[in-house]
């Protein structure tokens, strides 16, 4: 990768409106990709020039070619390169001198089999002549703006206003197909393949800020640029629903199974709670993701809380309520409201309670009837509508009913469908999503994508969502990096346990009293000044694992216990460790764990992400629950307050079973300082203050043991 100062400028119209366009690889036989391309991009309608550069035809699907791309007759701004790779950076050479503007590389056979120095030399070569890479091994771009299908899927794309961007090729174009059957329409595809330059991040910066695109969807595998994801969609200012799918949840299992926060890096649980942090709604897979784009695509956004299902079977009601409840959809539950909504709408033996049930013997006007009560009111703001196959309606006067209906207050508020049956129902279904109507196979998949409108309007309407870009807490930095400098100087990765304390101290955590003796009189002094009970602990930096030496004493209730407890340490630890030098011990203050929550506060360099935090209880909420959440750094305070109330076990800190209300604010305090702490110093690869203990309101939280790791050099 080239330094980023190098890189061109990152305004992407010209790639999605090129006034002019080379196919580099252009072939007069039918079969070639080379062909494909150029015969796509007439077909789609593009009225820009197209030039087909190839070194031995003279006229391809009735176009002039051209040996070269500096023969052309225009600048080009878009080339497309379909050549076998050995001839990949020439080409690429000849289009920088050309002055062409982005290359989209078609092309496979770098980085991802595992020839980077290549793909390297490719995009520098681009970058001195200010041109802009796309690729390489992708199948292209299609831009509804130009009328531009410039790639080897399939020739008919539906215009739209879905963005989609797929990382992975093969499954790129079988979308873009799902898309034509599913009669969903796009505004743009972008295939990014092995992202040599343009990523994810600059075309997902294009589409949140193009007129024609109203929702994204993106399929991802991986990304080493999630930090820089992070912030730019915390910066852009209209918030549209980007829906993603990224494979691989089933890594969360066997990484989350180790009870440290450093081996959470790069795992799906990071990616998850990422995605929750910057508004992104992550879809469970490709079904789902469709569903979701067809209501983002036609539906407005709901403007309030309060959710009706009207129903003409009671199951299939009550399915919807269920799956309501777990999408945290509100179901309208006034009884008088709703029995004065729906009374003229329901049969005596129906129920005008949510789920409104018209019963089976509703015809298609007692369905209309309903459907307009409850889009007529205004408190209510969004319906979902359930209709099971009966033999008493007729599917086309129903559907027809319905779509008139809905048309009369198009826009108003979001409304779904979900046809459940056979043959009639299928039909049906069809029939609504071609007027615009989303209608789905099942209640779940109709309140699902009803759930993520409300989850896309909860993010607009969240103030703090993102990664936060403001100063933050002061530290004592000076003391911050002395310390790392002298671990350094000792070829150490691993701080002493006295050092990561003094860090975080530094970084305004709260600690023990604590203090370091070198004597037997030295430790009583401590401890008298400190008070009783203390805790004693030798210090040696040959000595890991401090309990288990024999170095640790607990409770110790006055001088004549203090005494002992040197005494003890001293002899076991020399016994077992006659190589090590010992420091001496620290004395320390007792703080009464009972008292208090032990909570575990972890810092993590994530490879997507960069600096993570994560927060859970301690314990078996953290290694048997894995009950933790996770943000990426640096995160304000209210956005710590936030991670400490979503861990499921957090009535147990809120005083659950009689127990006294911890001091949450303290806590989230320690999580917001800990962001700044792996934001600031990036030598820090992981951190873990296990535990932190939470006291009660008011009496702040203390570190008892912590551990940093730096990275290695
Ligand atoms: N300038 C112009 N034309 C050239 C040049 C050049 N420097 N060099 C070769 N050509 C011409 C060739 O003469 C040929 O034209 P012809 O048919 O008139 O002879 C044309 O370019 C294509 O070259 P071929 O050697 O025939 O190569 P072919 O078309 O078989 O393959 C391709 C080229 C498609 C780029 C191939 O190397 C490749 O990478 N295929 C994989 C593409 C892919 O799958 N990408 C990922 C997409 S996503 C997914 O996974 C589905």
């Amino acid at each position: 990768m080239t330094n980023e100062s190098d890189v061109p400028s990152s305004d992407l119209e010209a790639l999605f409106r090129p006034s002019a366009i080379a196919v580099i690889g252009a072939s007069a036989n039918s079969a070639k990709i080379g062909h494909i391309l150029v015969h796509h991009i007439l077909h789609s309608g593009y009225d820009g020039a197209v030039y087909p550069i190839n070194p031995k035809e003279d006229e391809i699907l009735g176009l002039d070619v051209y040996e070269n791309v500096a023969d052309t007759p225009t600048a080009v701004d878009v080339a497309i390169i379909a050549v076998p790779a050995r001839f990949v950076v020439d080409v690429v050479e000849e289009c920088g001198e050309a002055g062409v503007k982005f290359l989209i590389i078609v092309t496979s056979g770098f980085g991802e089999v595992g020839d980077l120095s290549t793909e390297r030399r490719i995009v520098e070569t681009a970058h001195q002549y200010g041109t802009r890479v796309l690729g390489p091994n992708i199948f292209g771009i299609y831009s509804a703006a130009a009328n531009l299908n410039a790639t080897f899927g399939p020739a008919e794309i539906i215009p739209g206003n879905i963005g989609l961007i797929s990382q992975s090729g093969a499954l790129g174009i079988a979308l873009m197909g799902k898309t034509v059957t599913e009669g969903l329409g796009l505004s743009a595809i972008i295939s990014v393949g092995n992202k040599s330059d343009l990523s994810e991040v600059e075309l997902l910066d294009h589409l949140t800020t193009d007129d024609a695109t109203k929702s994204i969807l993106i399929y991802m595998e991986g990304t080493k640029d999630g930090h820089r994801l992070a912030e730019t969609v915390t910066k852009i200012e209209e918030r549209k629903p980007i829906v993603i799918i990224k494979s691989g949840r089933s890594a969360v299992g066997a990484k989350a199974a180790a009870s440290h926060t450093g081996s959470l890096a790069g795992s799906d649980r990071v990616f998850d709670s990422a995605f929750r942090q910057i508004g992104m709604l992550r879809a469970d897979g490709i079904n789902e993701a469709f569903n979701w784009m067809r209501a983002f695509s036609t539906q407005p956004l709901p403007e309030g809380e309060n959710v009706v299902i009207i129903t003409n079977g009671g199951g299939v009601g009550v399915m919807a309520a269920d799956a309501c409840e777990r999408h945290h959809l509100m179901l309208l539950d006034d009884t008088q409201r709703l029995e004065k909504i729906f009374r003229d709408s329901v049969p005596e033996f129906g129920s005008t309670r949510n789920p409104v049930d018209i019963t089976g013997q509703a015809d298609s006007d007692a369905y209309a009837r309903a459907l307009d009560a409850a889009l007529s009111e205004e408190r209510i703001h969004a319906v979902i509508g359930l209709y099971c196959e009966t033999a008493t309606v007729d599917a086309e006067s129903l559907t027809a009913g319905i779509a008139e209906i809905v048309s009369e207050y198009d826009g108003v508020k979001p409304v779904v469908f979900s046809m459940i049956g056979g043959e009639k129902a299928a039909q049906m279904m069809g029939l609504l999503n071609d007027r615009s109507i989303p209608a789905y196979s099942s209640p779940e998949e109709a309140v699902s994508s009803l759930g993520a409108l409300y989850q896309h309007w909860r993010y607009k309407r969240e103030s703090d969502l993102g990664i936060t870009i403001e100063d933050g807490p002061s530290f004592d930095m000076e003391t911050i990096e002395a310390v790392i400098h002298r671990a350094r100087a000792e070829e150490r990765v691993q701080l002493l346990e006295t050092e990561a304390k003094e860090v975080l101290t530094a970084a305004g955590l709260t600690m023990p009293q604590s203090r370091l003796a070198h004597s037997l009189v030295e430790s009583v002094e401590a401890a008298e000044s400190i008070g009783y009970p203390v805790v004693m602990k030798v210090v040696s930096p040959d000595i890991v694992h401090k309990t288990e030496s024999g170095g640790v004493k607990l409770n110790l209730l006055d001088e004549q216990e203090v005494v002992d407890a040197y005494r003890s340490i001293m002899a076991t630890c020399r016994e077992r460790f006659p190589a090590a030098h010992i420091v001496g011990v620290t004395v320390n203050e007792m703080v009464n764990v009972q008292k208090g929550m032990e909570t575990i506060v972890g810092g993590l360099t994530d490879p997507a992400f960069g600096p993570v935090v994560m927060f859970g209880l301690g314990g078996i909420y953290v290694e048997i629950l894995k009950d933790v959440s996770f943000r990426v750094a640096p995160i304000s305070q209210s956005k710590a307050l936030k991670m400490v109330r979503e861990i499921r076990s957090f009535p147990m800190l809120y005083g659950a079973r009689g127990k006294k209300i911890k001091d949450i604010r303290a806590a989230a305090e320690a999580i917001y300082r800990v962001s700044y702490l792996m934001t600031r110093i990036d030598e820090i690869a992981e951190l873990d203050i296990n535990p932190l203990i939470v006291m009660k309101r008011g009496k702040g939280c203390k570190v008892l043991d912590a551990r940093i790791t730096l990275h290695t050099q």
